[in-house]
C-alpha cells in the first residue's frame, strides 16, 4: 500500500487498499452495524423501494440488504473498478441489485428519484462531506431515510480494539493493526460534532447522530 493511501484518506482505492478491506475488515464492519441499519433504514422502506448503497466496495453490505430484502431494487455506486467486480460476484443471484461506477459526487440519480440512501465507511473517503451527504440527500425522495455509517474519530479505544479483535489475523498483528486503524482510518475520519454539523446542513429531518454501540462506529440516519 502507498504511503500516500495512508495519509490521505481521499486517494482513490488500489487493488491492495481493497484487498487488504475487504479480506480483513469488511465482514467485522458489517456484523457490528447491521442491527442499527436494520432499525435506521430496512424497516423503514416500503416493499420495492429503490435504494442506492454509496461506495458499495466489495458488496458486503450490498449482500446483506439483498437477502434481508429481496423485494427492494439496490443499486450499488462505486469508482473503484476492483471493488466492483467484487461488489458483482458478493451480489450474483441475490435479489434485484445492479453494480455501477460513480462516486457520491456522480451518483447517477436524478434528484428526488430514489425511495432510500445508504453508505457505509466510505464517507471518510470523500472530496468534500459536505457536499457529498447533500446530494445523497437530494437523490432522495421527500420523507426517504438515509444512513451513513462511519469510522468514529472520536471512538472509544476499548471499541477499537474490540473491533480489531475481529479481524481474521493472528493475534499477535493486533497491535499493529490497532495503531493503523487508530492512527490512518479513524485519525482521518469524522467525529460526533461532525457528523451532527454535517446532519445540519443537510436537509435531514428527524436526525439521529450516535455511536453504534459497543464498536467504534458513528452513525448519521434521518428522513430527507
Ligand atoms: C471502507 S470501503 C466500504 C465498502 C462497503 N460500503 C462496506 O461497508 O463494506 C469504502 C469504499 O468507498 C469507496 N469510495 C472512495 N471514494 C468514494 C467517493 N468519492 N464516493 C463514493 N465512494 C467512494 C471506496 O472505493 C471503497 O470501496
Amino acid at each position: 500500500m502507498s504511503l500516500r493511501a495512508l495519509v490521505d484518506i481521499t486517494t482513490p482505492y488500489s487493488w491492495i487498499h481493497a484487498w487488504t478491506y475487504e479480506n480483513i475488515v469488511a465482514d467485522a464492519a458489517r456484523d457490528v452495524q447491521v442491527d442499527e441499519l436494520e432499525a435506521r433504514f430496512l424497516r423503514r422502506l416500503a416493499p420495492g423501494a429503490r435504494v442506492l448503497d454509496v461506495g458499495a466496495g466489495g458488496g458486503r453490505i450490498t449482500a446483506w440488504v439483498a437477502e434481508r430484502r429481496p423485494d427492494l431494487r439496490v443499486e450499488a455506486v462505486e469508482p473503484a473498478a476492483t471493488q466492483r467486480a467484487r461488489a458483482e460476484r458478493a451480489t450474483r443471484g441475490l435479489g434485484t441489485v445492479s453494480v455501477r461506477e460513480g462516486d457520491v459526487d456522480h451518483l447517477g440519480a436524478p434528484e428526488a428519484s430514489v425511495d432510500g440512501a445508504l453508505s457505509c465507511g466510505a464517507i471518510k473517503h470523500w472530496p468534500d462531506r459536505a457536499r457529498g451527504l447533500r446530494a445523497l440527500v437530494r437523490a432522495c425522495k421527500p420523507g426517504a431515510p438515509v444512513c451513513v455509517t462511519e469510522v468514529d474519530r472520536s471512538c472509544r479505544f476499548d471499541d477499537a480494539r474490540a473491533f480489531v479483535a475481529r479481524f481474521p489475523t493472528p493475534a499477535v498483528l493486533r497491535p499493529v493493526m490497532l495503531a493503523n486503524f487508530r492512527t490512518f482510518v479513524a485519525g482521518q475520519s469524522l467525529d460526533l460534532d461532525e457528523a451532527r454539523s454535517l446532519a445540519a446542513g443537510a436537509g435531514l429531518r428527524e436526525v439521529v447522530v450516535d455511536r453504534i454501540p459497543g464498536s467504534p462506529l458513528l452513525l448519521i440516519a434521518g428522513l430527507r
